[in-house]
């Protein structure tokens, strides 16, 4: 199987917010989030990424609506474990539900969810969305006890939080590769999808061609940058082509 890229949008709507937040008509203003999904999608994305927040900072509800609508490519609807959230997801039926933690202070998604801390939560969580027919991802941290628990909670897949590898300098990049090829090992022994994401860019997807079992990989950030010299479809087809040459060598 190739490796997948899913393009996470939300900077797209974050920028419209600048200037259009608390105007009726902001969901109708630029850039459009509906736009650059179908440029993404021409590009080669293979999923698009959105992200509500409690707060609304970037994506609005509207939006989700409208992309599920009118885009052809499955849909990943990233979410803080809330019954506002749940109720949109059912409502919304994305493809694929991402759980992530929410706090209102933090910049972007900070750390995994503490899926052992929150267990009957997430597991019930888990088991509305299946429900629904939606196949549920928990985004965690490359952790044994993490990893364990959303399988306990009968997940669909993980999605490794790549933040502390994207940040990490010198020695300090090998041993978060290790965490990361640990983590991915384990949660392919115990029958999930393994996906990764969070601060991947340019200059180090090549690193993550080293993690085992990676079925796709979640870029926001560094792609909607890229996008301001060459466009959206140009950014995530420079993407693609750094990452074809993944061969998930212990499958
Ligand atoms: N995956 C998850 C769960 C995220 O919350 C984010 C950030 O919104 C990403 C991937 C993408 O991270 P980045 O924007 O750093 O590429």
């Amino acid at each position: 199987m190739p490796l997948l890229l899913g393009v996470n949008i939300d900077h797209v709507a974050t920028l419209r917010q600048a200037r259009y937040a608390g105007t009726e008509w902001a969901h109708n203003a630029e850039p459009s989030p509906l736009d650059a999904a179908h440029d993404a999608m021409a590009g080669g994305a293979d999923s698009i990424t959105v992200h509500v927040r409690g707060d609304r900072r970037h994506m609005q509800e509207a939006d989700v609506i409208r992309i599920r609508a009118e885009l052809a490519l499955s849909l990943n609807f990233e979410m803080g474990v809330t019954d506002e959230m749940l109720g949109m997801a059912i409502k919304i039926r994305p493809e694929f539900a991402c759980l992530v933690p929410e706090t209102r202070q933090e910049i972007t998604t900070e750390g995994g969810l503490d899926v052992v801390a929150g267990f009957a939560k997430t597991r019930d969580a888990v088991a509305v969305l299946k429900g629904e027919g939606i196949k549920v991802s928990l985004f965690i941290d490359p952790d044994d006890a993490q990893v364990e628990a959303a399988a306990r909670c009968a997940a669909d897949m993980i999605e490794l939080h790549t933040g502390c590898f994207a940040n990490a300098q010198g020695d300090q990049v090998e041993r978060e590769l290790e965490r990361l090829r640990r983590a991915a090992v384990i949660g392919h022994q115990l029958g999930l999808q393994v996906n990764a994401g969070h601060g991947i860019n340019y200059r180090n997807v090549h690193l993550m061609m080293s993690v085992p079992h990676l079925a796709e990989l979640n870029i926001g950030h560094s792609i909607i940058a890229r996008a301001l010299k060459v466009g959206l479809s140009t950014a995530v087809a420079e993407m693609k082509q750094l990452m074809v040459g993944y061969k998930d060598q212990t499958s």
